[in-house]
């Protein structure tokens, strides 16, 4: 992350993938860890607001998050947890809404991200899947960068390239591909880890 972020341009950075069960939020929680290991103040925010799950990770309550936030309920500050166990902290969902879409493109949800902006140096941000919602195409406009993960186990490759083309028409800022639950017995990622890393990801047209 460091690297690819040499020059210091993507302080907010989210995570999507093509269909759900990829491992965006696996994937944040471990980058979060990391940057909070090499003492980079670092935030995971929950904006997965569909299918919430930073708060099971951190294992606080979802009760004061993203949205109490939003509609004056608690505090920004009153919300953040920290635990020095993670070396992060998290902004967790909150309560589930009908109006996810309003949320998130409130000018209350860019005002939260100022403020997150002032606090952190990193902000990361899980976002659900691009097929079927619109919430991370949203999202993208309060971020700096998309991370794209893709499933090894099986994703279709047929639905990758339709999330990557929605990803361009959007004109969303895609800065790398991490290929997620790697099979090593049968990868030729050989090296016992469960990521591979693409980074400079291009959309051109492969072949089937
Ligand atoms: N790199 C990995 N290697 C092996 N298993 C993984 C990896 N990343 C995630 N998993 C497993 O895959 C499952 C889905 O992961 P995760 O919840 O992170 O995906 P997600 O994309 O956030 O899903 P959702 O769309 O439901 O939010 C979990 O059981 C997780 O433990
Ligand atoms: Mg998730």
């Amino acid at each position: 992350m460091e690297y690819v972020n040499i020059d210091k341009k993507f302080k907010v950075i989210q995570t999507t993938s093509s269909v759900t069960s990829e491992g965006k939020t696996t994937f944040q929680a471990n980058i979060a860890f990391l940057l909070g290991q090499k003492k980079y103040k670092t935030i995971l925010v929950d904006l997965d607001l569909r299918k919430p799950k930073v708060h099971k990770i951190y294992n606080v309550p979802n009760t004061e998050g993203v949205t109490e936030v939003l509609s004056d309920k608690v505090s920004l500050e009153n919300a953040i947890k920290s635990d020095k166990n993670y070396g992060f902290d998290v902004l967790t969902s909150g309560e589930k809404t009908e109006a996810v879409i309003n949320l998130i493109q409130s000018n209350k949800m860019t005002k939260m991200f100022d403020s997150l902006r002032e606090k952190y140096d990193y902000i990361l941000v899980d976002s659900p899947p691009v097929i079927n919602v619109s919430d991370s195409l949203y999202i993208s406009k309060v971020t700096d960068s998309v991370i794209f993960v893709i499933s090894q186990k099986d994703t279709k490759r047929g639905l990758v390239k339709e999330a990557l083309s929605l990803l361009k028409q959007n004109k969303i800022n895609v800065i790398g591909a991490v290929v997620s639950q790697v099979d090593i017995t049968k990868s030729r990622y050989g090296y016992g880890y469960g990521y591979g890393y693409g980074y400079n990801y291009s959309y051109e047209e492969e072949s089937d």
